[in-house]
């Protein structure tokens, strides 16, 4: 949602604040710019549409200066013109912007009365023109940055660059992440660590309401309420940052064949080796004095949250109450005294899911945080920070960390029902050796890829596709449908099968797909009657299921793919696989843009 970043550099800042955003891309690609001071003079360039046309735009007119700041946006408050790109600026004051700005109609309404006039409709120009105020009213440039940081309501990470000042960037933040990164005789400040990985590993990350003067000898940081603020300077792990296609053709493509090595790392921290006990960090969770547990959290990540509420009332008798992230908060939903609230997130940035987190924070008895990113907002605010260990991911289209967050939440509702004794240990420890199994069964499931790739030729031609399951087959059914709608933009739907007659058969002809995702289990027979109404409808019903399913379902089917066998309750992990990789390749035979599908981005700060 936005990437920034900014260089006080002994270089020159243009290619390196480039080389950045190009890492930062995954945030938004709608328009980049960069805005540098050259013996004084503050300049910038801007470009609608992916980064390589800001870096084309350089080529034929260069922007020299060793200080800099870069943005890369999705845009939120005006079309994605180059008029709208940031950096906005006044005549000596460049600013970059990721969040929304409340109150910009107020404040805008108060600079036109002073005769102010605007060239975008966005909300940032607004933080530009109201320092440029200040300036103009005879303000230093830290002070008319903070000044206008005070009188901002809404969410930013905010970094400002001065017309004359070849040594300063001023940055604040009030909910999007914002670090700054240490150099050796210069800094950087950036939307995360992994835009400054190739810089430094050193990081400071600010919090809510901190602002902060960086010169090329540090960074002076200073509270909400202005005192010197004493932030911890933390050591990246650069492995953690690695962002390369290794010779992949898409970064979703690399992340889906991960996925065995993610889960087998996600064991390997959960559960000590030669051991049949699952060990949380800290001082972990007692669920012998749990009541009830609330999941909250958005997209795929909601999906594993609503995958997780079976294990957890089925295996350890648990009541769940999961909700949507962006509308938790808004039923004011009281928590009984013995809940623990869990919210799971790749990102660890997701606004909604924050503030979902912020309401339960003085309701719940505990927070917890499954994350993939351990210095992210959420994880900082959580009381048990669970991290997910699937390392970077690029693709917008979330993979591997689906799989990463229910490998974890499933073994949590094993320690769960170990702790309230709803599973005996000998059920736990038959359960962890078939998860132990896993990653080899997930990469038997990898090996199906062209048989899957023969389906997503047909389905690229469909207009609208339904995926239906029962169990944890329909939180599956759910991701399936929002990958292949997000990243091939053919219209999907999941349902719960038994939903199918009350209202979906309706949209069933010869034209719609109807994959039905059914492991051969207990359900099975209920949900072929339900492929078989498809069948009867004229639908192409494909069926992901095991050579039994796929034997008994008989000639109706349009089209299959023979998965291996696994314990039940780990389907909703292996059956994933094909999911992702039908939506792959539809996305890849209609030839839309994998990675960095339209309208989306992969951190989302805003409500
Ligand atoms: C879909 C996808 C999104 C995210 C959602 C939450 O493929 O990636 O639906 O799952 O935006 O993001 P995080 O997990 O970062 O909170």
């Amino acid at each position: 949602m936005c990437g920034i970043i900014g260089v006080l550099g002994d270089h020159e800042a243009a290619p390196v604040l480039v080389e950045a955003l190009k890492r930062l891309e995954y945030r938004g690609y709608d328009s980049a710019g960069i805005a540098t001071v050259n013996h004084g003079h503050l300049d910038r360039r801007r470009a609608v549409g992916k980064l390589v046309n800001l870096s084309d735009k350089l080529v034929h007119e260069p922007l020299a200066g060793k200080a800099g700041i870069g943005h890369t946006r999705w845009a939120t408050h005006g079309a994605p013109t180059e008029v709208n790109a940031h950096p906005h600026r006044g005549r000596t004051v460049a600013v970059v912007h990721n969040g929304i700005i409340e109150n910009y109609r107020e404040l805008k309404e108060e600079l036109a009365a002073l005769g102010t006039e605007f060239v975008t409709q966005t909300d940032t120009e607004i933080v530009a023109l109201l320092a440029q105020r200040y300036v103009d009213e005879g303000a230093e440039p830290v002070d008319a940055a903070f000044r206008t940081v005070d009188r901002l309501k809404g969410a930013f990470a905010l970094a400002f660059l001065f017309d004359g000042y070849e040594d300063l960037i001023v940055i604040a933040r009030m909910g999007p992440p914002l670090a700054i990164g240490h150099g050796d005789g210069e800094m950087y400040i950036g939307s995360d660590a992994v835009a400054l990985a190739p810089l430094t590993d050193r990081i400071t990350y600010l919090e809510d309401g901190d602002r902060a003067v960086i010169t090329r000898a540090g960074a002076e940081i200073r509270d909400a309420k202005g005192a010197l603020a004493n932030r911890e300077m933390r050591q990246v792990r650069l492995d953690a940052t690695r962002v390369d296609k290794a010779g992949y053709r898409h970064f979703m493509a690399k992340e889906i064949d991960e996925q065995p090595t993610v889960v087998a790392e996600v064991i390997s921290h959960y559960v000590p080796s030669g051991s049949d006990e699952i060990i949380l960090p800290d001082d972990g969770i007692d669920f012998t004095k749990v009541n009830r547990l609330v999941l909250s959290a958005c997209g795929t990540a909601f999906n594993a949250c609503m995958t997780a509420k079976y294990w957890f009332e089925k295996l350890a008798r648990i009541p769940v109450e999961i909700d949507i992230a962006s509308e938790f908060r808004y039923r004011e939903p009281p928590l009984v005294p013995g809940t623990v609230s869990v919210f799971v997130s790749q990102s660890g940035e997701t606004a909604d899911t924050l503030a979902a987190l912020r309401y339960c924070a003085d309701k719940a008895d505990r927070i917890v945080a499954v994350v993939n990113v351990p210095e992210s907002s959420i994880a900082r605010e959580s009381g048990l920070v669970l991290p997910i260990h699937a390392g970077t991911e690029i693709g917008v289209a979330s993979t591997k960390a689906f799989t990463a967050q229910l490998t974890v939440l499933y073994l949590l509702a094993l320690k769960a029902a170990a702790d309230r004794k709803a599973l005996s240990g000998e059920q736990v420890a038959d359960r962890l050796s078939a998860l132990r199994g896993l990653p080899a069964v997930m990469n038997a499931a990898l090996d199906l890829g062209d048989a899957v790739q023969r389906i997503a030729i047909a389905v690229s031609e469909a207009r609208d596709v339904l995926f239906l399951g029962r169990g944890t087959m329909y939180p599956l059914a759910l991701e399936g449908a929002l990958k292949l709608k997000e990243i091939s933009y053919i219209h999907a739907e999941g349902y719960a099968a038994g939903e199918l007659k009350h209202g979906p058969i309706a949209l069933i002809d010869s034209n719609v797909p109807v994959v039905v995702l059914a492991p051969g289990d207990d359900l099975f027979d209920k949900t072929m009657s339900n492929l078989q109404e498809v069948v009867a409808r004229g639908g192409k019903a494909v069926l992901i299921s095991d050579e039994t399913g796929i034997a008994q379902a008989g000639s109706g089917v349009w089209m299959s793919v023979p998965m291996p066998k696994v314990h039940g309750d780990l389907t909703p992990i292996l059956y994933a696989v094909p999911a992702q990789q039908l939506a792959y390749h539809t996305a890849v035979a209609k030839g839309t843009d994998v990675d960095q599908p339209r309208n989306l981005a992969k951190s989302v700060t805003v409500e």
